[in-house]
């Protein structure tokens, strides 16, 4: 046998691929002509985590790139030892009767009387894995098959660092892509961070923020649904030393409970069906920033308990992986739920909450604080021109903003963003009216204003047509006259009627309203 020549064309086919396991396969083709085995296998032994991953295997059939880890069972492990015993080569006649033998033919899925022919690789006196060839029948390997395959020692050690390297780098890439994806997705969601309303209705909350911003300490963010809690979380961040690092939202409610930990914690390969490649979770994400936790009160259970372990020490591992991660995020958390209530009743881990309300913000409603209002609507008018692409900028109607001075909102700022929104389209963005009979009654009349079940406000469509059929009860289904319900919400009875007939309200003979 020329050497010189093997070397060579063995080289050139364990090179010949970036792809380890066409490598493998490849080479393993040429071999056969030297050296009678079966299958090859790549394993690395990660003596610190005293695990092992097989990372390549091909046979007559093929190659295939694998990701299998696995325990060392305690033999094996005393066998290996601090990796310094380890033998640089093992020739075995029978490995199912060796105790390291048995281990390796259990992991490839081989079975029956094998022999087995083993070689450390190292590269610039780093370990970089070991080879593994394998035949079927007792003693099949000798000595000088041995010597063959320490002649191919280098070309193997440089051809499976490479591999590593190579699978790290699209393993990066796709770290990178997914990350893209998401700074895209939030990018779209930017909104513009102007608060309204700082020195005046949410005075108060703003010194809170203040003096919160700077530290690192929990902040919990309380209020009905719309009052500008995400907005007070971003201002929270943008106050704080973390401005320039990432600010990392999730909507508790809006993410399935199956999905909620991968979510937070992220996931590795094959963690689950479906998880096709390495995750990194939100948290991890918020590394050195923030993270917005909205809706907190729908957190699942499981997800609270991890929840309150990453508060408590700062790290937590992803899904199907045994690797701690350690985290710097800040916890910006908010509910339009009575926290306090739900830990009482056994839905809200008590912990988590206590943990939770080391310094909680309350932001009172917007009818709380109706002197927001004005500069509100200006705000969101200036805002929807632009975003619209109107001509020419709108005009309030005498009396509008009094109108909407007096409404309810129950749906808060929010609302009020729909209703100027509205306006505008129904207006051809001219002057705005906001003369739905909604907006034009006092106050008082709505502080029975339907409610879904979670005590969020309903559509104002429904909103409007339960106020009519109210008052048409408290007229007795009259509509026309002195002591008509037209009158009483200050419209024309032709006005209301339209109205009705639109939000399908019934009226007319044959109705009972009494
Ligand atoms: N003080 C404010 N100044 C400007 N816009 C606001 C203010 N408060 C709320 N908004 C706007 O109202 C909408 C609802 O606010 P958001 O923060 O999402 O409410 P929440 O999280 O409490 O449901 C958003 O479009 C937000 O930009
Ligand atoms: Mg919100």
């Amino acid at each position: 046998m020329d050497e010189n020549k093997f070397f060579r064309e063995a080289t050139l086919r364990i090179c010949g691929s970036i792809e380890i396991e066409k490598a493998l396969f490849d080479c393993l083709d040429y071999l056969k002509n030297f050296i009678p085995a079966e299958s090859v296998y790549l394993h690395f032994i990660d003596l610190r985590e005293k695990t092992g991953v097989v990372y390549a295997m091909a046979d007559g059939g093929g190659g295939r790139q694998l990701n299998i880890r696995f325990d060392y069972p305690a033999p094996v492990w005393r066998l290996i030892g601090d990796g310094s015993d380890l033998p640089e080569e093992v020739l075995l006649d029978r490995a199912d009767k060796s105790t390291l033998g048995k281990h390796m033919l259990k992991i490839a899925g081989l079975s029956g009387i094998r022999s087995l022919m083993m070689m450390r690789l190292s590269l610039d006196s780093k370990e970089v894995g070991v080879i593994a060839f394998e035949a079927r029948g007792e003693s099949r390997f000798s000595r000088e098959h041995l010597h063959r395959l320490r002649l191919l020692q280098s070309p193997f050690a440089v051809a499976i660092s490479n591999s590593r390297r190579y699978i790290e780098l699209l393993e990066l890439k796709n770290l990178l892509a997914d990350d893209n994806k998401y700074l895209q997705q939030e990018l779209l969601s930017q909104k513009s961070d102007e608060i309204i309303g700082a020195d005046f209705g949410l005075k108060h909350v703003m010194q809170q923020v203040n003096k919160v911003a700077p530290l690192s300490s929990p902040v919990l963010l309380m209020g009905e649904t719309g009052v500008g809690k995400e907005v007070i979380a971003n201002a929270i961040h943008k106050y704080s030393s973390r401005r320039n690092e990432p600010f990392i939202k999730v909507n508790c409610g809006a993410i399935s409970e199956t999905l909620i930990d991968s979510e937070l914690f992220g996931h590795v390969r094959g963690a689950f069906t479906g998880a096709f490649e390495n995750k990194r979770g939100r948290f991890e994400r918020a590394h050195r920033g923030s993270i917005f936790l909205d809706e907190i009160g729908e957190l699942p259970k499981a997800a609270q308990l991890r929840l309150l372990r990453v508060l408590q020490e700062m790290e937590f591992e992803p899904v199907g992986s045994a690797k701690t991660i350690k985290v710097d995020a800040r916890v910006i958390a908010a509910t339009n739920r009575n926290l306090e209530d739900m830990a009482a009743e056994g839905l809200f881990r008590k912990d988590l909450y206590f943990r939770l309300k080391v310094f909680p913000i309350y932001i009172p409603p917007l009818r709380e604080r109706a002197c927001d209002i004005p500069a509100l609507t200006q705000y969101f008018m200036h805002k929807k021109y632009r975003e619209m692409g109107f001509a020419e900028y709108p005009s309030l109607a005498p009396g509008a903003v009094k109108r909407l001075e007096a409404y309810e909102w129950p749906g808060n700022v929010r609302e009020l963003e729909n209703a100027v929104e509205r306006a505008m389209i129904v207006s051809g963005g001219k002057t705005l009216h906001f003369d739905d009979s909604g907006f034009e009654k006092p106050r008082s009349v709505w502080e029975e204003a339907p409610r879904d079940a979670e005590g969020s406000p309903v559509m104002l469509d429904d909103v409007i047509s339960s106020h009519i059929i109210k008052m048409l009860h408290r007229t007795k289904g009259k509509i026309n006259g002195e002591d008509g319900a037209a009158r009483a919400m200050g419209v024309n009875p032709a006005t209301l009627r339209n109205k009705m007939r639109k939000l399908g309200v019934p009226f007319g003979r044959g109705v009972q309203y009494k």
